[in-house]
């Protein structure tokens, strides 16, 4: 399978690594292997035009903000993610025929509030962890006080950078609407709550159906809400008719369980040297995984399934499709 640059500290903030060599199967073999240049090329290009409106959005910050927060800002902003939320943003917005340039905005916006969520999520209050992208966490290389600062600043700078971004009213309308919905209380922070309230409670006492259903509750509202928004705002950025938000909505919603059941995988199959973060702590901190409700096989098993649906799912779109169904594997595949 292809070979990134693991490289963290490389020209492009950009980190995507590899794909497992043991890939999976899904319901299209063909998008698993071919063009593969041609797609890691589009990744690294898109990345980097989203990573110039993240810059922009950073230097048009005056003189009142301090320094002390624009850098906090920057530090965690521009650390070396996949940035896998802006790129299904604009190719979602390719599929349905729109221009890459128009999504950029949304897309930007994407990493900002999922960057906030990593922010906060490494806290001591909530995950505890030292290690992000790489890099000491935000508030091990600031402090607590800093780090949720920044957390806070970046939930209205990404409203404002779709606001300011050339997107037509209408649609930049939708596109916050979509964002407040998925990043809010019934979106990732309700399920981060829950998945905070779940390490609390004694999981051998919840009945196995209860665990299953807390379980996908969890990962569709924290991880899944703001994958689901960020094929959604690449329709809205395109001018998606209602029939392709809907099959945009399925592929979404789909890659968005998907990529927390292989978060939860990585956890423990994989190393703090491949994912840049720690690894090995979800089931130290008595956490609700795919893994430990469902064991590795059938985990597997099922974010395969998840991904054979996502690609059926933008079947219609039929060439078009293409970089959203690779990306579909990618997902399955991914080693960080
Ligand atoms: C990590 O997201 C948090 C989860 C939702 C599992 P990513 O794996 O996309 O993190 P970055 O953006 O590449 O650092
Ligand atoms: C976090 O899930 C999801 C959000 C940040 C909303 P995890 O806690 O599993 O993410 P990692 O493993 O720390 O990246
Ligand atoms: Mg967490
Ligand atoms: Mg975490
Ligand atoms: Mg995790």
């Amino acid at each position: 399978m292809p070979s990134e640059p693991k490289s963290r500290t490389g020209s492009s903030a950009t980190s995507l690594g590899t794909e497992s060599p043991s890939g999976g199967q899904s319901g299209d073999n063909t998008a698993k292997s071919d063009g593969l240049d041609a797609f890691l090329e589009r990744w690294k290009t898109v990345a980097s035009d989203v990573e110039g409106t993240l810059i922009s959005a950073i230097d048009r910050l005056g003189d009142d903000c301090p320094a002390r927060l624009r850098e906090a800002i920057s530090y965690s902003l521009l650390a070396p993610g996949k940035r896998l939320r802006p790129i299904l943003c604009v190719f979602a917005c390719e599929a349905v025929g729109g221009d890459a340039h128009a999504a950029l905005g949304p897309a930007a916006a994407l990493e900002m509030i999922h960057c906030y969520s990593l922010i906060h999520d490494d806290l001591p209050a909530m995950d505890d962890d030292e290690l992000r992208r790489g890099r000491p966490t935000c508030h091990i290389q600031f402090d607590e006080a800093t780090a949720i600062l920044a957390g806070d600043a970046l939930q209205p700078l990404a409203f404002e950078t779709i606001l300011r971004s050339p997107l037509p009213p209408q649609a930049a309308a939708e596109s916050c609407l979509a964002l407040a919905e998925a990043a809010g209380s019934e979106g990732m922070v309700g399920g981060q709550m829950d998945d905070l309230l779940a390490e609390k409670r004694d999981t051998a006492t919840m009945a196995l159906d209860e665990q299953k259903r807390w379980l996908d509750a969890i990962h569709r509202r924290k991880t899944g809400a703001m994958i689901a928004a960020s094929v959604l705002m690449g329709g809205i950025a395109g001018g998606a008719t209602p029939q392709q938000r809907t099959a945009l909505g399925l592929y979404g919603r789909a890659i968005g369980i998907a990529f927390q059941i292989v978060d939860d995988l990585l956890d423990v199959e994989s190393t703090a040297e491949n994912t840049g973060k720690a690894t090995g702590k979800d089931s130290v901190r008595g956490k609700l995984t795919f893994p430990t409700v469902y064991g590795i096989p059938a985990s597997r098993e099922q974010a395969r399934q998840w991904v054979s649906q996502a690609i059926d799912a933008v079947e219609p779109f039929g060439e078009a499709a293409f970089p959203l169904k690779r990306l579909a594997q990618y997902i399955l595949d991914r080693s960080n």
